[in-house]
């Protein structure tokens, strides 16, 4: 079980969540957050910072947004669009920076 960032992340991105993470695992795509789901340590601190509640605990997500559990993964275990290869577990967030891309159902993704 992990930390998720849901819907309403995209084209929100506040950030407050990167700067709180103790372990730098949540990471920067360009519509949304991801949080890195096999460094998480659940440690809870992310979600009362956000400002939109975009945060959960992944049993906890809003009903229709269980895809998110899905894209958080896949943002890291398979290779993003224009990327070669996956981003796996960097360890660290700023040490990989903006990466800048979505996974494809992100890219598309209404609210
Ligand atoms: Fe990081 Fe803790 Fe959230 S490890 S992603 S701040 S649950
Ligand atoms: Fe997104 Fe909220 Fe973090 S809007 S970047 S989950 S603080």
């Amino acid at each position: 079980m992990t930390f998720v960032i849901g819907a309403a992340c995209v084209d929100v991105l506040d950030r407050a969540c990167v700067d709180e993470c103790p372990i730098d695992c949540i990471f920067e795509g360009n519509r949304m957050a991801y949080i890195q789901p096999d460094e998480c340590i659940d440690c809870g601190a992310c979600e009362p910072v956000c400002p939109v509640e975009a945060i959960y605990y992944e049993d906890d997500l809003p009903a229709g947004q269980e895809q998110f559990i899905a894209e958080n993964a896949r943002f890291f275990a398979e290779p993003l669009p224009g990327r070669a290869t996956a981003l796996g577990q960097p360890g660290s967030a700023a040490s990989v920076g903006v990466v800048g891309v979505d996974t494809e159902y992100v890219q598309r993704y209404q609210p």
